[in-house]
């Protein structure tokens, strides 16, 4: 009987643990999925002469990045900040960082700020 009423304790526990773990004002996701259904977006807005979006994007894509490479990241992303062309932005990274992402993180889900996520 005690073992039952600590067991049935200890999985409620558990289930709040994983309900409280979503960070409020952020969405789960993969990388992958983030930059199909949200980047590419901005990426198109851009393009029509709405720039804010993709600007806020690139300023805080480098808190997505993995540890290792969060300075690389913010290096490419601050440069074409700097210079205007944000939508070089893409190939810079994408040719250093796709493929070892991609091979090692691609199931990785992120908590995405919504600042960062188009409705
Ligand atoms: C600072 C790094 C960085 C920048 C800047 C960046 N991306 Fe990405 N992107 C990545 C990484 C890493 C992946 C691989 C994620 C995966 O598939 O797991 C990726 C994957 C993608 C994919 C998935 C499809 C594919 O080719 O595998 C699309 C689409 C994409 N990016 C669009 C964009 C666009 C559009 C821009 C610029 C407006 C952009 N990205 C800028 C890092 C970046």
């Amino acid at each position: 009987m005690k073992i039952r009423i600590i067991l049935s304790i200890f999985i409620s526990l558990m289930t709040t643990g994983i309900l409280v773990s979503q960070i409020p004002g952020t969405k789960p996701m993969n990388l992958h999925d983030y930059m199909e259904d949200h980047m590419e977006i901005a990426e198109k807005q851009f393009k029509k002469g709405k720039k804010e979006k993709l600007e806020t994007i690139l300023k805080r894509l480098p808190e997505l990045a993995p540890e290792a490479d969060r300075e690389e990241w913010e290096k490419i992303t601050t440069s074409h900040l700097e210079k205007g062309d944000l939508l070089k932005s893409c190939k810079s990274c994408h040719t250093k960082f796709k493929k070892t992402y991609k091979k090692t993180l691609r199931k990785k889900i992120l908590d995405i700020p919504e600042e960062m996520l188009i409705e």
